[in-house]
């Protein structure tokens, strides 16, 4: 161990000792990087990472070829490091020790007073009085245009909705599309949006999952946030949803290596989260069911998660994976809690919840998919 440099250190438990690629690499590994900022030591049965500060996207370049085995030993390392959060980030490297070296800020709450915290959702006029959800709906796959069959609800009834829009991205839907004119879709969600934030309960959360379409230029993900915070909902924050999907391509036609016209290369979809009226979502403590080490991984808000791969087998060509749905629904919702997905397409949302003891309603315009949702929730 190093004399004057702290470490934090991760453990793995490897039973079977490392291979020789896993040696070869672990050893290319010490030699690319500053041994005061991380390195790796291994016995027959466990590996030490011995980590200060780290450039996280040079770390992921050497283990790429490991990192898609989700049991590889590189794989585990990776999630425990960004899990494990760090202190700020100085010249590309994320900083994982001597936190009380970075500068304090002094009188905090004068000045949190000075900027007005969150000025643009004061005066929301949101109703604290909560409403039962209506029976005859819960627990329901509907198969409905949203604006329309939103309305049938009351205000204050749901605790959280996750969703993923259509994104006009020109997908093939079962009975659409997905073309619109941008104003004439960004019309037709704020409408559907509306509903949402009036049926959701004072405390309650919105998450929405969208992927700008940077080919025409619309950051969907900023249009829609902006919208949310006119209307008065807090932003709690955005996860980015790192599907490791390098399959994009670089410039367009006619500029490779040119500054004319690149292309910047997104891996990643958002999770963009709002609250109606609070932050803090009361609830009971029985009914929170995530565990610790999930809790600690989780708020770090990146999560690498690849991409559904069943869409064929379901016939949905945008599903998300259930893996999403089960972080969000326990780091953001209490069992028991009603959970909607204006929508539902095949039914990732409504199946993760019924799984997490949740109630759920899914709404989708598509017969075809609704049937789906519901033969998918039967088995
Ligand atoms: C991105 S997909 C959601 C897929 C879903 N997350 C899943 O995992 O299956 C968007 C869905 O919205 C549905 N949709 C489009 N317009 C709608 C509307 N006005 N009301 C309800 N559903 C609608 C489409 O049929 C499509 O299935």
């Amino acid at each position: 161990m190093e004399k004057h440099t702290k470490y934090k250190l991760i453990e793995i438990e490897v039973p079977n000792g490392l291979n020789d690629r896993e040696i070869e690499l672990v050893n290319s590994i010490n030699r690319q990087y500053e041994r005061e900022d991380f390195f790796i030591e291994f016995d027959s049965s466990k590996i030490m990472v011995h980590i200060n500060q780290l450039n996280l996207d040079k770390f992921m370049d050497s283990i790429s070829d490991f990192y898609c085995d989700e049991s590889s030993i590189f794989h585990q390392i990776y999630d425990r490091i960004v899990s494990m959060g760090g202190y700020g980030i100085k010249d590309g490297k994320r900083i994982f020790v001597d936190y009380d070296k970075e500068r304090k800020v002094t009188h905090r709450k004068v000045k949190e007073g000075r900027r007005s915290k969150f000025f643009y959702a004061k005066d929301s006029g949101f109703s604290k009085a909560q409403n039962a959800f209506p029976k005859q709906y819960l627990n329901k796959i509907i198969c409905d245009d949203s604006e329309k069959f939103l309305k049938l609800l009351p205000d204050n009834c749901v605790d959280l909705t996750f969703t993923s829009p259509p994104y006009n991205f020109g997908l093939d839907y079962e009975n659409n599309d997905d073309s619109d004119h941008w104003e004439k879709y960004f019309d037709k969600l704020f409408s559907i949006f509306k509903e949402c934030i009036r049926v959701t309960k004072y405390g309650g959360r919105i998450i929405v999952n969208v992927q700008p379409l940077f080919s025409d230029c619309i950051p969907s993900h900023h249009i829609i946030s902006n919208f949310f915070l006119k209307n008065k909902m807090l932003w709690k924050g955005e996860i980015l949803w790192e599907k490791n999907n390098y399959n994009c391509k670089y410039t367009a036609w006619g500029s490779w290596r040119s500054p004319s016209s690149p292309y910047l290369k997104y891996t990643w979809e958002f999770l963009e989260i709002f609250c109606k009226g609070d932050l803090i979502k009361k609830g009971d403590k029985d009914k929170i069911d995530i565990t610790a080490d999930e809790f600690k991984q989780w708020v770090v808000a990146k999560w690498n998660i690849a991409p559904e791969r069943k869409m064929k087998e379901y016939g949905h060509p945008a599903m998300f994976p259930e893996h999403l749905v089960e972080r969000a629904l326990k780091l953001f919702s209490y069992r028991g809690d009603i959970i909607l997905d204006p929508f539902n397409g095949v039914g990732t949302t409504t199946a993760v919840a019924h799984r997490l003891s949740r109630n759920y309603i899914g709404i989708d315009i598509s017969k075809e998919y609704c049937n789906k949702a519901i033969e998918r929730m039967e088995n």
